[in-house]
């Protein structure tokens, strides 16, 4: 009845951005993400106690959104739930992705249910959407109701250079900043479509393993939400002015013939990406720029697994 979980954050290249159904969180558009091996969450489920339960590194935390998760699952005992991530917690990481990776995993182990990695995906999604990737880990496409792994991390050796922007959580969930997108943003519809162009142009560059072209994708995929966000009323502004500095930086670094290239999700932080042998330069870069607090270098890692 207890069982431990390790899954990975994961970074979207192709992002999701507007649900088609809320209450069941299916996304409008589908999403390619890598899993990032320096973001980790270990996660513990105990089931059996007279109530839920949720630590989360260290301290209590509401356990509704894990309680949809094992409802989903058919777990109706009470679960005492320890979720501890090996990277800076509150500096607003994306830990839900992998926070509910590993909570659906331990949780079907703890209940000694037998559960391919599609219907992990798809208990995962019930926490946060993006979770479902990171059930499947490596580079995953969540279309629908489930994520699957499309080419395993080993695929492509790149590295994802987060450059922490902000210290603080960040100000909007994207739960209901992606709700105020899709009600209120005029550029929306066309934010989805652009994602629906974008996906079958980014795997094609995968699987030939053409940096410059999925690095200019991500990258224009990545503006193109915050500009969705940004039309959206109330605006969604997420980037702190270390932000913009990263990007200006980058850009004349690949003026200067250095391959790199950004995204950034719904925070402040930016995610570069490039060849192996540009890290070290790209992450010293990334460091000198002004309120930048720090700098991890992730490379592609592989899905949600059960501890031994
Ligand atoms: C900007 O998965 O956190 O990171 O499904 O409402 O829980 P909910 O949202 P969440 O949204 C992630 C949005 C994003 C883009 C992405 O990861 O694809």
């Amino acid at each position: 009845m207890k069982a431990t979980a390790v899954a990975h954050a994961n970074i979207a290249l192709v992002k999701y951005w507007g649900k088609r159904s809320e209450a069941a969180i299916l996304p409008e558009a589908a999403s390619l993400s890598i899993a990032l091996d320096r973001l980790r969450t270990t996660t513990t489920v105990e089931l059996g106690p007279a109530a839920d339960s949720l630590e989360l590194d260290g301290a209590p935390a509401d356990p509704a959104r894990a309680r949809a998760v094992l409802d989903a699952a058919g777990i109706h005992d009470r679960a005492r739930i320890v979720s501890r991530n090996d990277f800076p917690t509150g500096a607003g990481l994306a830990s839900s992705a992998s926070g509910f990776a590993a909570l659906a995993t331990a949780a079907c182990a703890a209940a000694g249910l037998r559960r391919t990695p599609q219907e992990l995906s798809a208990l995962a999604r019930r926490g946060s959407g993006s979770a479902s990737r990171s059930v499947a880990g490596g580079w995953a496409v969540w279309e629908g109701e489930t994520a699957r792994q499309v080419l395993p991390p080993e695929h492509w050796d790149l590295r994802f250079c987060v450059a922490l922007c902000a210290a603080g959580p960040k100000s909007t969930g994207s739960r209901d900043a992606m709700r105020i997108s899709r009600d209120t943003s005029p550029y929306h519809r066309a934010w989805i479509e652009q994602c629906r162009r974008d996906l079958p142009r980014a795997l094609h560059m995968l699987s030939a393993r053409d940096l410059p072209g999925l690095g200019d994708l991500a990258e224009k995929n990545a503006l193109r939400m915050h500009a969705d966000m940004l039309a959206s009323d109330p605006p969604l502004l997420y980037w702190e002015p270390a932000t913009v500095g990263c990007l200006q930086a980058l850009r004349d670094l690949r003026r200067a013939g250095t391959q790199a290239w950004v995204t950034i999700d719904a925070g402040p932080h930016v995610v570069a990406i490039c060849a192996p042998p540009d890290a070290k330069q790209v992450e010293t870069l990334l460091r000198g720029v002004s309120g930048v607090k720090d700098v991890l270098v992730c490379a592609p890692a592989g899905g949600a697994r059960v501890l031994p």
